[in-house]
This record gives C-alpha cells, sequence and structure tokens, in this order.
C-alpha cells in the first residue's frame, strides 16, 4: 500500500473515547450513537458496563459485566462514510486505571456531564488525564429535561473545575419541565424538543437571525427574548469556536441536549465529524511516530481474559499507529524479542466480533493471546521502539494476598502473574521474605481478583489490610545514597514484577520526609519512568 492510499483510510477514522462520572448517561448516549451509525436497531441493545459497588459481592454479577465489558470495549461504526472507533471506559472509579489507558488509545474524547449534578469527581479525575495527553474534548450536557442547574452557571463550573476554556455551540431555551429545544449557535436553526418523541428525526426550524419574529411564533415572545439576551451575552463573553484551539485541547466546544431522549446528539455527531482529529501520531521512547508512515507499529493498551474460564486465552486490544496491519504476516514484538503473526485478529464493528484481513491506523483490533501480550507492549516491523504513555498509576490501596491452600502455590503464583498483566492490580513483592502485596486503585479489584483467582485458576486466597498511603518507583545514580536508602526502609521496600524497586509510604508525612532526607533519590509516581530514563 502506498502512502497516498495509506493516508485516504487514515482520513476516514475516527478514533475516540465517551467519558463520565457514572450515570451521567455515557451508556445512553452510546447506544444512540450506535443507533445513528446503523450499528444496532433497537434502543437497549447497548448494557451497561456500569459496575455498581452493591454488585461487588455479587460474583455472578462481576461475572456478567466482564462479559459486557469485552462486548463493549470497543464499538466501531460507519456514519456518513466515516469509519467511527468508539472506545467504552468504565465508569467505576475502581476501574480508573482501566479508563485511563484506553485514553491512550484514542485520539479525541466526548464527555458527558449531568445537568444536574454538574462537574463531579471522577469527571475532574478524567480530564486530568486529558490535559496530560492534550486530548481534544467535545462536551455533552445530558438530561436537559430535569431541572438541572443554570448553563451560564455549568459553563463557569466547566471552565473552572477542568481547566479548559468552553464555547458553547448549541444552547438551551429553557431546562427541565420547560425545556423546549436548542438554538444551534453555528447555523441559527432551533431544533424543538419533544420529550414524546422516540424517533431519531428532530423537528428544525431554521431561523434567519435572532430577529426573526418565527422565533416568537416558535417558542413564544418571552422565551425568544430569553435566548436574544442569552446569545448576547455569549457572543459577548466566549471567544468564537477555533478549530484550532479545539485540536490543541484549549478549548471545548458545549453541546446540551437529552441523550435518553435522542436529543441534541445529532449536532453534535455531525460536529464532532467536522472537527474531530484524525488518528495521530503517537510517542515512542525513541521518536514520534507518524500514522502515514508505511510501516506497521501499534500498541497493547488492554487485555482481557476470556470470561469462559474453560479457555484460558485472553484478547490483547491494540491501537494501530501507522502503517498496515495483516493478518498472518509476521510482526517484530518488541519486549520480548520475537516474531510473532496472529492468524484471526478481529474487529469489531456494532457489537460483533468478525476476522479481519488487514486495519489501519485509528483502528483497535482484537489479538488472541495465550500469554504473549502485558499492557503496552509493542508491535513492529523490526524497529526497537516501545509506545510511551500506557503507565501503571502509584496504587492507593494495599492488601496482603495470604495463601490459603499451600497445595496450590503454583497456581496462585500464575494466576496472580497473570491478572496483574492484564493491569487489574499491581504485585509487589518484599525484597525479603517473599510477602506478596497488591496495590491498587480501588477496593473491588480486591473482590475481583479473589474470585477470579479461584474460579480461573483454582487458587484460594485471603487478604489482610496493610495501612500504607502510597506507592512509588525509586531510582537514582547515586549508588551510596541508595544503598543507605535501602538499608534504612528495607522493611517497606519490595519488587514490582520487572524487578523495579518499590518504596511503600506509611503515610503522606512520611513519604514527605523520605523525600527530603533522601534528596538525591527520584520518587516516581507512575512506571512511565522507565522509559523516561531510558
Ligand atoms: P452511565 O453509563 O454514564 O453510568 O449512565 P447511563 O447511560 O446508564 O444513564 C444513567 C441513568 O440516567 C439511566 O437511568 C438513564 O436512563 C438516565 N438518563 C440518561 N440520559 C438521560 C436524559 O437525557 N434524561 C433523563 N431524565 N435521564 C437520562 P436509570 O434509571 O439508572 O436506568 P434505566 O432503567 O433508565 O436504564
Amino acid at each position: 500500500m502506498n502512502s497516498a492510499e495509506l493516508l485516504t483510510e487514515i482520513k476516514k477514522r475516527r478514533t475516540f473515547g465517551i467519558i463520565s462520572h457514572p450515570d451521567a448517561g455515557k451508556t445512553t448516549l452510546t447506544e444512540k450513537l450506535l443507533l445513528f451509525g446503523g450499528a444496532i436497531q433497537t434502543a437497549g441493545a447497548v448494557k451497561s458496563n456500569k459496575i455498581t459497588k452493591s454488585a461487588a459481592s455479587d460474583f455472578m454479577e462481576i461475572e456478567r459485566q466482564r462479559g459486557i465489558s469485552v462486548a463493549t470495549s470497543v464499538m466501531a461504526f460507519e456514519y456518513k462514510n466515516v469509519l467511527i472507533n468508539l472506545l467504552d471506559t468504565p465508569g467505576h472509579k475502581d476501574f480508573a486505571e482501566d479508563t485511563y489507558r484506553t485514553l491512550t488509545a484514542v485520539d479525541s474524547v466526548i464527555l458527558v456531564i449531568d445537568c444536574v449534578k454538574g462537574v463531579e469527581q471522577q469527571t475532574e479525575r478524567l480530564m486530568e488525564v486529558c490535559r496530560m495527553r492534550d486530548t481534544p474534548v467535545i462536551v455533552f450536557v445530558n438530561k436537559m429535561d430535569l431541572e438541572g442547574r443554570d448553563p451560564f452557571e455549568l459553563l463557569d463550573e466547566l471552565e473552572e473545575k477542568l481547566k479548559i476554556n468552553v464555547r458553547p455551540l448549541s444552547w438551551p431555551i429553557n431546562i427541565g419541565r420547560n425545556f423546549k429545544g436548542v438554538y444551534k449557535l453555528y447555523d441559527h436553526s432551533l431544533n424543538l424538543f419533544n420529550p414524546n418523541k422516540t424517533e431519531i428525526e428532530t423537528e428544525v426550524v431554521e431561523i434567519k437571525e435572532l430577529t426573526d419574529p418565527l422565533l416568537d411564533e416558535t417558542i413564544g415572545e418571552k422565551d425568544a427574548n430569553q435566548l436574544r439576551e442569552d446569545i448576547e451575552l455569549i457572543e459577548g463573553v466566549y471567544e468564537p469556536f477555533s478549530d484550532d484551539l479545539y485540536k490543541d485541547a484549549l478549548l471545548a466546544p458545549v453541546f446540551f441536549g437529552s441523550a435518553v431522549n435522542n436529543f441534541g446528539i445529532e449536532e453534535m455527531l455531525d460536529t464532532f465529524l467536522d472537527i474531530a482529529p484524525f488518528p495521530a501520531s503517537r510517542p515512542t521512547d525513541a521518536r514520534e511516530v507518524e500514522p502515514t508512515e508505511e510501516k506497521f507499529t501499534g500498541f497493547v493498551f488492554k487485555i482481557h481474559a476470556n470470561v469462559d474460564p474453560k479457555h484460558r486465552d485472553r484478547i490483547a486490544f491494540l491501537r494501530v499507529c501507522s502503517g498496515m496491519f495483516e493478518r498472518n504476516k509476521f510482526f517484530h514484538h518488541v519486549r520480548n524479542d520475537m516474531k510473532i503473526k496472529f492468524s484471526s485478529p478481529v474487529n469489531f464493528v456494532g457489537q460483533r466480533k468478525s476476522i479481519i484481513d488487514n486495519a489501519f491506523p485509528g483502528d483497535v483490533i482484537g489479538l488472541y493471546d495465550t500469554g504473549t501480550f502485558k499492557i503496552g507492549d509493542t508491535l513492529t516491523e523490526g524497529e526497537q521502539i516501545m509506545f510511551k504513555g500506557i503507565p501503571s498509576f502509584s496504587p492507593e490501596k494495599f492488601r496482603e494476598l495470604v495463601n490459603t491452600d499451600p497445595m496450590k502455590s503454583k497456581q496462585l503464583d500464575k494466576g496472580i502473574r497473570q491478572l496483574t498483566e492484564e493491569g487489574v492490580a499491581q504485585l509487589f513483592i518484599h525484597e525479603m521474605g517473599q510477602k506478596k502485596v497488591i496495590g491498587t486503585v480501588g477496593d473491588l479489584q480486591f473482590e475481583v481478583i479473589q474470585h477470579r483467582l479461584q474460579h480461573e485458576y483454582g487458587a484460594s486466597c485471603r487478604f489482610t489490610s496493610l495501612n500504607f498511603h502510597k506507592a512509588c518507583w525509586v531510582t537514582s545514580t547515586d549508588k551510596a545514597q541508595l544503598k543507605t536508602f535501602e538499608q534504612t526502609k528495607a522493611n517497606v521496600l519490595y519488587r514490582d514484577k520487572d524487578k523495579n524497586l518499590v518504596f511503600l509510604a506509611d503515610s503522606a508525612w512520611i513519604l514527605e520526609t523520605t523525600q527530603k532526607k533522601f534528596d538525591k533519590l527520584q520518587f516516581h509516581f507512575t512506571s512511565e519512568f522507565k522509559l523516561e530514563e531510558a
């Protein structure tokens, strides 16, 4: 394939993720987008992959959720001749790490906000990750049919809490029971809201300008005047929408609507097609890889175990970054320094898996894996590079893993190793004594681990609570100070799965004083330091 043909394929694609605090309407919006793309025919076809706290102790529920989240991890659909790859992200905070990693594989995001609740905690954290990578964001303010907050107030909150400038591209006429629809600022038309409608078409009224009497006729004089005032304020206060600022992640366009009523989504999707970036370049430890490079590269950002415990194989999700991926062609597995080919790679069009012959930058494909992949693994046509930005985060919850069936130690070791490779949790082993500590970002993972060890590996374990504050990776070129540190802190020093030195700090205060005392050491809070130092 020559570079012109490759460029045509790249320009046909958009890869994005939807992020939100749980319950803001991510699943509902996803479903409506798939309906637009014709990937599903009926509402209710997308199951929520929400993992609720109440489900935590219901193991059947965890299994069910895992099944669903395989099915909805990636959903590709075509809309107006563009191939859209939608990557799902778990909203539950305990699965935040999974979400962070998924965000490394997208080129832009749509952020859903609940107009009643405004910006919630999880939204702030997710936006931090977007900011770290300069990912362009479109905001969808959802649930306008409910008595939500004043839209200007919401815009202020978005700017303040998400630290990004915003620019409304549509504007609501009232809210809640009196919600009449939105005025689209870019083409001066009104979309009228009818809560009882289920079909996709929306009633559109073209308005030549805001002084048009048709506006008063359609929504009544009072609302028309309010809208005129609001728009004047918006034009005066917010800077005009700029494609460049959006692509540089400095400005987020905002749309208002109601996902469950299928309202306000079409114009957002159309705008998304117009402005969302094509598959972009990606950083590696050696250089930036451009999507237009003819040689194939890609990285694994998610690994999912088979839900059927009888089949130990897993699916590794790979984002194609450059060139063309081909079925049955040998590629280079950089970390293992080996050649590898795939006889049945799949894509996920609609919600079905189908075997594909090739894939292009922006595509996410599923590779059947029997244990060769870890999160962050890179495939190339021979070049020794590793993609960056797929870190393990410093965990915040710690428990000691205790084997309760010594006859099954091997199974336990294998299970734990595989689960950590999937990115479910991190394992730290004490330098002396082999004490095993599991670190996660959320409590729910411990239940998932215990359940999966039992059901998939036949191993049984229990956890004892540990009161650590944070784990961080420690490096230094000052051998003498490192040695003193290792001697003084021996009881809280562990090794991660790659034998890197990890310090488990009891409290924020201890962490701070240790950092001050050992000023020649570097304390890292993501595993990315290995690439930074490479
Ligand atoms: P999530 O994936 O972000 O967690 O949210 P999800 O789409 O599951 O939506 C959470 C709840 O909000 C659902 O109600 C959903 O129907 C509702 N919802 C979504 N969009 C709108 C909207 O525009 N207006 C209103 N009023 N509600 C909306 P639920 O009762 O939790 O579930 P369900 O029984 O309706 O499925």
